[in-house]
């Protein structure tokens, strides 16, 4: 399914490309404009006003969403109550300041221990169906209870979570203002949800200049956004506006001597799943280093580098990932493109 809603964006975006590269070649090269816009917080007003370039964000259909939901989310996110010794957070291992990606390769947990994968960025995961790298949990309000309980994480049995929450009588009063009900699976799954919805990025130089205002990109920035469109073919995977098509592709991240780590396979069961993992968004992704499922790869440059030598040959590398003849300024222009956004 989520094949079908890739191939629709897909042929949607094919269309705007046309344009967007017309608008390129009608261009002459402008003086450079800086974006140095800081990075939104997260706001309970993006799930009804999207930034920028963003489409309307997909809502649950079971409850609604509100303002109390989401600063309950928000503390949440925050607070050592939902860890086993009351040191970890969900900030902890998605900071604000790294795009809500861990800074580590793979983030530490209660004592020490560590996850099993790279944390990943929570821009615009609101826009997202299934969640983490091999798209093991089917939606926002069942994924973010796991952390919770996960040995390598959060390591604290949920129902012994919800009874934390409702000793503490500020909590049992915030919950009651926001669901009229006690802290339960129920309310705590989507107080954290709304939170992550409100984790919204869009208004870059690229919507900008979509949109029309020329000196939104740079003169390399546009290079950067040439490549990307064509011999790069990043946006096959990598779709705007969201910058990524939310399915499951195998570049080769990960693999040794040949072999791949199961990736979506563990999930489906399906042989052609392996090495598979989800397309990231490339939103904010200046600021979210180290990068893969694995955190492996440590700058942009290396991603770069990575994709011109057609990343990483195994049995089921995907047809789109062939080596990519690009000049060192083209290179700087494609990172350029990638800081833009
Ligand atoms: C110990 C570090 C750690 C903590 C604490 C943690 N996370 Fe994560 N988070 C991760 C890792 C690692 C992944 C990727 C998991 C995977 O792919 O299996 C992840 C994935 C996610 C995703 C899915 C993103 C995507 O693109 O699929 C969301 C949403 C998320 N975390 C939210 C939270 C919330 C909410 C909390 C607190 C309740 C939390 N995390 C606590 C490490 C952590
Ligand atoms: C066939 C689909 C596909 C194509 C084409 C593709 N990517 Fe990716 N991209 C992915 C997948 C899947 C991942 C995650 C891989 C992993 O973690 O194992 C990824 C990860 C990334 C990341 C890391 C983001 C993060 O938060 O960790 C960057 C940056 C990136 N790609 C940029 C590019 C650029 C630039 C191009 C074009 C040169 C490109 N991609 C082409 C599918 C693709």
């Amino acid at each position: 399914m989520s094949g079908a809603i890739g191939l629709t964006t897909q042929r949607r975006y094919a269309a705007a490309m046309l344009r967007v590269l017309s608008v390129l070649l009608a261009l002459a090269p402008t003086a450079p404009s800086q974006d140095a816009a800081a990075p939104p917080a997260p706001s309970f007003a993006f799930l009804q006003h999207p930034p920028r370039g963003l489409p309307p964000m997909p809502l649950p259909t079971d409850y609604t969403p509100t303002a109390a939901m989401f600063e309950l989310g928000q503390r949440l996110f925050h607070d050592g109550i939902l860890s086993a010794d009351r040191t970890v957070t969900c900030s902890s291992c998605h900071p604000a300041v790294n795009g809500f990606a861990s800074p580590l390769p793979q983030p530490l947990g209660v004592a020490g221990r560590r996850a099993l994968r790279h944390a990943p960025v929570l821009w615009n995961r609101g826009y997202g169906t299934a969640q983490r790298w091999d798209g093991g949990s089917r939606d926002l309000e069942t994924f973010v209870l796991e952390p919770i309980a996960d040995p390598n994480e959060m390591h604290l049995p949920l129902d012994q979570a919800i009874e934390r929450l409702r000793a503490d009588a500020d909590y049992a009063r915030a919950f009651a203002a926001a669901f009229a009900a006690p802290p339960s699976r129920a309310t705590l799954q989507r107080a954290l949800a709304t939170f992550v919805r409100g984790i919204a990025r869009g208004d870059a130089g690229y919507d900008r200049f979509v949109g029309g205002d020329a000196d939104a990109l740079t003169p390399q920035q546009r290079t950067g956004l040439w490549v990307f469109e064509s011999k790069g073919g990043c946006w096959r995977c990598h779709t705007p506006p969201l910058f990524t098509d939310e399915a499951f592709h195998n570049t080769g991240v990960g693999v040794r001597d040949g072999s791949a780590e199961p990736g979506r396979a563990q999930v489906t069961g399906r042989r052609d799943d392996t090495g598979r993992w989800k397309t990231p968004t490339l939103r904010g992704v200046a600021s979210s280093a180290p990068y893969m499922h694995d955190g492996s790869l440590a700058t942009l440059d290396d991603v770069v580098a990575f994709y011109a030598r057609g990343g990483t040959a195994n049995a089921q590398l995907d047809p789109r990932l062939r080596p990519i003849d690009l000049t060192p300024g083209e290179r700087l222009a494609l990172v350029a493109f990638l800081s833009s956004l």
